[in-house]
């Protein structure tokens, strides 16, 4: 199966703007999540890795999963490079495919949920796959009037997310201390995006 993401793949990093959203996710998770040296996480809709190398810089283990092999092979490539050996790649799309064995210790996700038609079997998925006390933190925009993907705008099932109903989401799912904060600002074509990080702990 390919997706519109394998033909981006090879260029995806070359946009400074995709690089710095990813860097400013990263800051909010850091400053919300405690992170530390023995965790397992999982990033989901890892794409080419702009999330999952600067977790797993942090964490014991990082499980990068996309449905996208072409994103996932630059990860894969990326990650060698970097001597992470702490980096593996999974092929997968958890609103269909059986889920690995975990547990983790945290799930992440950069930009992928709108990407996401069943937001809320995903995150049941999640709950599954965490550990008691495991964190969830989640990255995506506030809800926009559809110009951020414009014409692009295949795979893309929700224009970004009301974040009152998206902690009540969190919380049917079982998790708790669900809350949202801001993230990171994003500017694409003249127009500000705000980017929202959901957190919330599974007890
Ligand atoms: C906008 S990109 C974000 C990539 C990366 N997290 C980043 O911040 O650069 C969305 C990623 O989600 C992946 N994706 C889309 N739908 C997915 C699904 N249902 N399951 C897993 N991955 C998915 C795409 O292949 C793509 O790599």
């Amino acid at each position: 199966m390919t997706s519109s993401f394998d033909a981006r793949a090879q260029t995806w990093d070359d946009d400074p703007r995709r690089r710095y959203l990813a860097a400013g996710i990263f800051a909010a998770l850091e400053q919300t999540v405690p992170l530390r040296a023995d965790m397992a996480a999982l990033d989901y809709g890892a794409g080419t890795g702009l999330l999952t190398l600067a977790l797993a810089a942090r964490v014991r283990r990082v499980l990068a999963v996309d449905s996208s092999a072409g994103m996932l092979a630059v990860l894969a490539n990326k990650a060698q490079a970097a001597g992470q050996a702490h980096v593996e790649t999974l092929h997968a799309d958890f609103t269909k495919a059986p889920l690995p064995a975990g547990p983790f210790d945290l799930v992440a996700s950069a930009m992928t949920l709108h990407h996401v038609a069943d937001v809320d079997a995903l995150l049941r998925n999640f709950h599954t796959l965490l550990a008691p006390g495991g964190r969830i933190a989640l990255a995506d925009l506030d809800a926009e009037d559809g110009s951020f993907h414009g014409a692009n705008a295949a795979g893309v099932y929700h224009l970004g997310f009301d974040r009152a109903a998206l902690e009540r989401k969190l919380l049917d799912a079982g998790f708790v201390d669900a809350r949202c904060a801001d993230a990171v600002r994003n500017e694409k074509n003249g127009r500000t995006y705000t980017v929202f990080l959901a957190t919330a702990r599974k007890p």
